[in-house]
């Protein structure tokens, strides 16, 4: 997989295929590999662009305690790989969860580079006070103690209870990336996403054509909070995973990969 180097940053990037441009945007805190039901199969069709975001996977590593990464400078940094990867038309950006929150900042800040988009597993609501002091408190004890807080937080929240059981090398798996991520760049994402905006309110401004998906049984961002969103969003589709958590591409790939090439139109 290539590596393109930005500044002083390098970015790994899985890119196959040609056709329309699709930015896959990984979650929390994991990296590219969740689209691995994705990548191969789309890249028949379109030009299928999937990157580690700083800190996470092989991208460079965020190394003091005290960083924040905000939602705006991962989207700034997209926009930076697709012109490093020589990509001049607009994308479908996809992104997961906190990829969708980058997404929400990607489309206000760089509209001339996006075309549609597609919002799996995520929220428009910023933190409640609450939820963002749990973040920052979740930071420090990963700062203290290891990644290994960060999985044994998240994981049993990440996939259905039946995909628990039922894909157990794809948890497995999961729990990896998640113990090679360092601790700094957990807790920096962390306290991105702990002060990143709310933007429930520019959702009736969005122009592109969009596709919500969300897992039937994804108890972090629910079916009732994702239809809320694609009410919200002018003409958005809304499509529900059965049986799927938070982690619906990895989940069911194919019920997703019907539900994005029906969205594009391939
Ligand atoms: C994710 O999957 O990216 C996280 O669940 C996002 C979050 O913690 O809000």
């Amino acid at each position: 997989m290539p590596t393109i180097s930005i500044g002083s940053a390098s970015f790994q990037v899985f890119d196959q295929g040609r056709g329309q441009p699709l930015l896959l945007v990984h979650g929390f805190p994991l990296d590219h590999s969740m689209w691995s039901g994705q990548v191969s199969e789309l890249s028949r069709g379109f030009r299928v662009i999937a990157p580690d975001l700083r800190g996470f996977g092989r991208s460079s590593p965020i190394t003091a305690n005290d960083a924040v990464v905000t939602m705006a400078q991962f989207a700034d940094e997209l926009a930076a790989l697709l012109v490093a990867l020589q990509e001049s038309e607009p994308v479908t950006f996809c992104g997961l969860s906190m990829g969708g929150y980058i997404a929400w900042q990607f489309a206000a800040r760089h509209p001339d580079k996006l075309a549609r988009l597609i919002l799996c597993d995520t929220k428009a609501a910023a933190d409640s006070q609450e939820a963002a002091e749990n973040r920052n408190k979740l930071a420090a004890k990963v700062l203290a103690e290891g990644s290994h807080v960060a999985a044994d937080a998240m994981l049993p929240k990440l996939f259905s209870q039946r995909s628990l059981k039922s894909q157990a090398p794809y948890v497995e798996e999961t729990r990896q990336v998640i113990l090679r991520t360092r601790p700094q760049s957990i807790a920096a994402a962390l306290r991105g996403m702990a002060e990143r905006e709310d933007f429930t309110g520019g959702l009736s401004a969005i122009r592109v054509p969009t596709l919500v998906l969300c897992g039937g049984e994804d108890v972090i961002t629910p079916p009732a909070e994702m239809r809320s969103i694609a009410a919200a969003i002018p003409g958005a589709e809304y499509c529900e995973v059965p049986a799927a958590g938070h982690m619906s591409p990895l989940e069911d790939p194919r019920t997703v990969n019907r539900a994005i090439r029906k969205f594009l139109g391939s």
